[in-house]
């Protein structure tokens, strides 16, 4: 599906009841409606987890296949146990070294995880997210309906296939067409990491990373003092190749490449993304230099949207550093250019 360019002709429905009340959310939770909500790393698509009616209007709404399993967010890492079992110890310790924060444990479910949550695996993924409105959410949730380890079901609050939404603005461009006037978008500003959270299967002796994001595989070795295992039975059919891609041509290059580019042919319609020391060749468009690599992180998807939005055909992107953050932005470029 390729996306469209969001000019000022874009037209959607603009009715979704925008707010930054997390009770507005935790209240059309409750009641069975959808609420976009911030995180620390990308904006979300939110049902509550115990309500199949809900998750599935998440599924229409993103046109996202059955059986791809949503990740639960829950508000305390004290309430992993709820949904999933057994929890290895070394689980436990990254639960206690990174949350909240932007890390996601997959464990084997327990049964308050259904099957329309799990796309019908064995497995639960879980989330305690730092940002102080999905928190907020969960804590009135949770009060409202006398259960406080209360799941919301989010995956990112994009269309299937496409760059996740780092701001309010951008969730509203992808979902605005297919929300309805009564769910709620929570407004809890541009999100701090920017690139989806660390995925590790929890269900061997070792863990696996199943999708690389800000808490890199050596902090997860040095928090849980074992080392990764490197192969895992876990499906996670969300991180095909041929996700995160914008419209335009991503091209993964090196600051000399982009120099010998740029002598070969000026042309207003190819953007680049590259860290601030690196310039801009003449006639190309620059969509962000960021400073450091985990300014690269923040403003990834904002920059690909960018480059859709001024219709270029090309963006050239000088990967970050590989370290710390710098290896999932390496990951979702890779992914943006296949
Ligand atoms: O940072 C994030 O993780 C964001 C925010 C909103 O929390 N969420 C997010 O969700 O990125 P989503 O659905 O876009 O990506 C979740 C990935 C998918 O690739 C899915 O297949 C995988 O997690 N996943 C979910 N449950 C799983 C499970 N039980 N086993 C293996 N992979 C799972
Ligand atoms: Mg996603």
């Amino acid at each position: 599906m390729a996306s469209t360019p969001l000019g000022p002709s874009a037209r959607f429905n603009r009715d979704v009841h925008t707010t930054d009340d997390p009770m507005a959310a935790a209240v059309a939770l409750r009641d069975g409606r959808l609420a976009v909500l911030p995180t620390e790393t990308v904006y979300g698509l939110g049902a509550r987890a115990d309500m199949p009616r809900a998750v599935a209007r998440i599924y229409a709404a993103k046109g996202r296949p059955a059986d791809h399993p949503l990740i639960v967010h829950v508000a305390h890492a004290s309430y992993l146990p709820e949904w999933g079992h057994p929890v290895p110890s070394y689980a436990t310790a990254l639960a206690r070294a990174f949350w909240p924060g932007p890390l996601t444990l997959v464990v084997p479910r327990t049964a308050r995880a259904g099957d329309f949550i799990t796309g019908g695996q064995d497995t639960i993924a879980v989330r305690v997210s730092s940002h102080p409105g999905l928190q907020g959410v969960l804590r009135h949730l949770a009060a409202m309906i006398g259960d406080p380890a209360v799941g919301i079901a989010a995956p990112s609050a994009n269309r299937f296939g496409q760059v996740s939404p780092t701001t309010a603005g951008h969730a509203l461009d992808e979902l605005a067409d297919v929300l309805d006037p009564d769910d709620v978008l929570l407004d809890g500003g541009p999100c701090e990491v920017g690139v989806e959270s660390t995925i590790v299967d929890c269900t061997g002796t070792a863990p696996v990373v199943l999708r690389p994001g800000q808490v890199t595989a050596g902090a997860i070795e040095r928090a849980a003092n074992v080392r990764m295992g490197h192969s895992s039975p876990v499906r996670t059919p969300g991180t095909l190749p041929s996700h995160y891609a914008p419209s335009a041509r991503v091209i993964i290059t090196s600051p000399q490449e982009l120099a010998d580019r740029a002598t070969l042919r000026t042309d207003a319609s190819v953007g680049v993304i590259a860290l601030a020391d690196i310039a801009t060749p003449p006639g190309l468009v620059r969509l962000s230099e960021p400073v450091t690599s985990d300014d690269y992180a923040r403003v990834l998807y904002a920059a690909l949207r960018e480059a859709d939005a001024l219709r270029l055909t090309e963006v050239l992107a000088v990967p970050p550093p590989r370290d710390g953050v710098g290896a999932a932005v390496l990951d979702r470029l890779t992914r943006a250019a296949t």
